[in-house]
């Protein structure tokens, strides 16, 4: 299986100090609906490696119907990179609006968290074909970012 999609209706409980929903929130069920999918795909326990670019591009009210579509755009030896595009709609509307998006890389990995392989996504259409080399960009994007960082990802080079 690669493409999961989760939906269900923002809670009292996932309230931020301006009345809407938390950012903290939004970001688990990103996280919980890309495991859900990586987990599907690789059929092992999947970590997440990591979390990139996440932009709240409008806020999620209380009470809104949200849905999350996560989906397999690439996978490497032992990776699985998964898109996440979230919406939500009020109760009585019909439309969705697209809130954020985002890509999680996850890894396969076996009881002692050694990475496994997984089985290659290979895709088919010309949009996945877009999305897969979309996953490239970011992942050579990324290497430039994390050299850019690690400065501050040095234990011994605390920020302040
Ligand atoms: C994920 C983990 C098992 C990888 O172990 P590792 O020794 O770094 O393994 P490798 O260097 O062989 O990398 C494994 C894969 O991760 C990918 N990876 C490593 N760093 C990455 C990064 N910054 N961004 C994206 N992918 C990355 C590698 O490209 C590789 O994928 P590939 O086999 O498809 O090419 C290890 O880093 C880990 O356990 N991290 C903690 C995970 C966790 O606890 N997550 C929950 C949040 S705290």
């Amino acid at each position: 299986m690669n493409r999961i999609s989760f939906q269900f209706i923002s809670e009292p409980t996932d309230i931020n100090f301006g009345g809407n929903v938390h950012g903290g929130a939004v970001m688990k069920w990103i996280d919980q609906t890309a495991y859900t999918c990586a987990r599907s795909w690789a059929e092992t326990y999947c970590v997440t490696v990591y979390v990139g670019g996440i932009r709240f591009y409008r806020p999620i009210n209380i009470g809104d119907v949200v849905k999350i579509d996560s989906y397999v755009i690439y996978t490497g030896k032992t990776s699985i990179h998964i898109a996440v595009d979230v919406y939500a709609r009020k109760v009585d509307h019909i439309i969705f609006e697209k809130k954020t998006h985002c890509v999680i890389v996850f890894v396969s990995v076996d009881s002692n968290g050694k990475p496994l392989e997984v089985k290659k996504w290979i895709p088919k259409t010309e949009h996945e074909k877009e999305l897969e080399s979309y996953a490239i960009s970011l992942k050579n994007l990324r290497l430039k970012i994390e050299d850019e960082m690690k400065p501050f990802l040095d234990k011994d080079n605390a920020l302040n």
